[in-house]
């Protein structure tokens, strides 16, 4: 655990050039207080199998930080988020070793389905400010999701670039191109939720659902 406090404190002094020095990163860097009461928690939900104490240290840390992370979601090595406030996380996201996200990114569910409904991030992938993931989407290593980009069930390549609403594929391989993204094939873990009309679930059939 403190191996891994030391990297994610080494990917702050990699990634934010406003880091002075590791004293300042440990005592004001909120999104590493955040990473920390994640690891934590997950540390709680995996092997201690305790549900109720990783929730409220994760409500600790969005109350603290601004930043939730779901215990449960699976979240590699050298992890760094910048400014932090505003991240939402869901409970079935993973993301690789050494990704960066910024504040105001999303990776949540669309709301059409149970069981795993959040996105999967590769090693080294760029999520930049306000973007919005939704879906078990796939996004492949060493790509970057541009600020403000939407992205819902589509798959991103590898060593890529998307940006805009909805996200297209900008860069490939450092190539320039302008391309749709392949829609996303659901893994057998993500259920899909019944119509909400056919539930008679009104108030949902007309919003089309949330993300959650
Ligand atoms: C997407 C990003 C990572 C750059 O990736 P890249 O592979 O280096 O891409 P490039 O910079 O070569 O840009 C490729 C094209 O996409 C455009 N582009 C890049 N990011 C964009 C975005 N978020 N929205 C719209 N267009 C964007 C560029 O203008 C360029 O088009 P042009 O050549 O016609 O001008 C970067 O632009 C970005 O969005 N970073 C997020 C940083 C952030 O959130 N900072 C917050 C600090 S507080």
């Amino acid at each position: 655990m403190f191996e891994t406090f030391r990297e994610d404190l080494r990917a702050i002094q990699r990634n934010d050039p406003a880091a002075k020095s590791v004293l300042e990163s440990v005592l004001c860097h909120t999104p590493l207080h955040a990473i920390t009461l994640y690891r934590i928690a997950h540390w709680l939900h995996t092997r201690a199998r305790l549900p109720l104490v990783p929730r409220l240290i994760s409500v600790l840390a969005h109350f603290l930080t601004g930043v939730e992370i779901h215990p449960a979601a699976k979240i590699g090595r050298r992890f760094f988020i910048d400014h932090g406030t505003g991240v939402v996380i869901g409970e079935t996201s993973e993301i690789g070793d050494d990704c960066v996200l910024f504040h105001n990114v999303t990776l949540g569910g669309t709301g059409k389905h149970r069981g795993k409904r959040h996105p999967t991030l590769g090693d080294n992938v760029l999520v930049g400010t306000g973007a919005i993931l939704l879906g078990p989407v796939r996004v492949g290593s060493n790509s970057r999701i541009g600020a403000n980009s939407f992205l819902r069930m589509h798959d991103v390549p590898p060593n890529s670039t998307v940006i805009g609403i909805p996200a297209r594929l900008v860069k490939r391989d450092g190539a320039r191109v302008d391309l749709a993204l392949e829609p996303t094939e659901l893994p057998a873990t993500a259920i899909p939720v019944p119509d909400a009309a056919e539930r008679g679930d009104t108030a949902r059939a007309r919003t089309g659902g949330g993300p959650e």
